[in-house]
C-alpha cells in the first residue's frame, strides 16, 4: 500500500534519523570509510515521514534522493555527524540511528597530497584517533529521545546486539546480520528491548521500515 495510506502512528512526534557512512579523510584526495548504501536509514526516514512525523535525516556521503517531506542535512565526517546532532537532538522525540558511524579518523589530516616514498618501499603510517560515539552522547543527554540503535553483527546475533543495547544505555536495538545485507534491496531485523525480542521476517527495506516505525511508535 502507498504512502497516503499509512496509519498516522507518529502525528505530532519529531524523528530524527542518522544514515550512511561516513568518510574521514587522510589527505585532501583520500580517505577512510566504511560500507553502507545508506538504504535502509532514507527508508526509515520515508517510512517516518509516512507516519506523520515531522523527520530530520542526517546523512553521510550517500547517493539517494531525499524522501519526501523530509528535511535533509548532508555532512562528511563522525564529527561533523555528532556536531549536526547532538544540539538538535532533545528537540526530537524519537532518535534512530543507522549510519555506519567510522570509529577512527586519522589523528591528523595532511593539507597537501601525500606522495609516494622515492624508495619505492615506504608506505606512510596513519595514526588515528577514536571518533566520538554520537549514539552514545544523545542517551546520555539529560532528557533524551526514544533512541534506537543499529547493530551489524557477523555473529552470535541476539547475544552481541543485546551487549551493545545496554552498553549505550538505549532501550531499543536493531539487529542484522552484516555484511550479508549491504547494498542490497532487501534485510532481515531482529528487535530487541529489555523485555523482548521480535525478528521482522526478510522483506524488502521500506516494507521493513513501515513495521519498525510501528513498533518503535507502540513503544514511546
Ligand atoms: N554509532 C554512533 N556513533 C559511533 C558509532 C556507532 O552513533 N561513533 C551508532 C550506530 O549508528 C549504530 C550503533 O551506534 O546505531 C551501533 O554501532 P556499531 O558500530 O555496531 O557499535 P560500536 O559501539 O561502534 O561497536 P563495534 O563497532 O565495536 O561493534
Ligand atoms: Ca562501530
Amino acid at each position: 500500500i502507498g504512502a497516503h495510506f499509512q496509519p498516522k502512528v507518529l502525528r505530532g512526534k519529531r524523528v530524527l534519523v542518522t544514515a550512511g557512512p561516513t568518510f574521514e579523510p587522510i589527505d585532501p584526495v583520500r580517505g577512510i570509510t566504511n560500507l553502507s548504501s545508506g538504504k535502509m536509514g532514507f527508508a526509515i526516514a520515508r517510512a517516518a515521514a509516512e507516519a506523520g512525523a515531522e523527520v530530520t535525516l542526517i546523512a553521510g556521503p550517500v547517493v539517494l534522493p531525499t524522501p519526501a517531506g523530509v528535511q535533509r542535512i548532508d555532512v562528511q565526517t563522525a564529527v561533523q555527524m555528532h556536531d549536526a546532532v547532538l544540539p538538535i537532538a532533545a528537540k526530537h522525540d524519537v532518535f534512530i540511528a543507522t549510519a555506519a558511524v567510522a570509529d577512527w579518523r586519522p589523528a591528523a589530516v595532511h593539507a597537501h597530497k601525500i606522495k609516494k616514498a622515492e624508495d619505492g618501499i615506504t608506505a606512510p603510517q596513519i595514526a588515528m584517533t577514536e571518533n566520538p560515539d554520537i549514539l552514545r552522547a544523545v542517551a546520555q543527554l539529560p532528557q533524551p529521545p526514544y533512541c534506537v540503535g543499529f547493530a551489524a553483527e557477523s555473529e552470535k546475533l541476539a547475544e552481541h546486539a543485546e551487549a551493545k543495547r545496554r552498553r549505550k544505555g538505549i532501550p531499543l536495538i536493531v539487529a542484522n546480520l552484516g555484511p550479508a545485507t549491504f547494498g542490497r534491496d532487501d534485510n532481515a531485523l531482529l528487535l530487541i528491548d529489555a523485555t523482548t525480542q521480535r525478528e521482522l521476517s526478510r522483506a524488502d527495506k521500506l516494507s521493513l521500515a513501515r513495521e519498525l516505525i510501528q513498533e518503535i511508535s507502540v513503544r514511546i
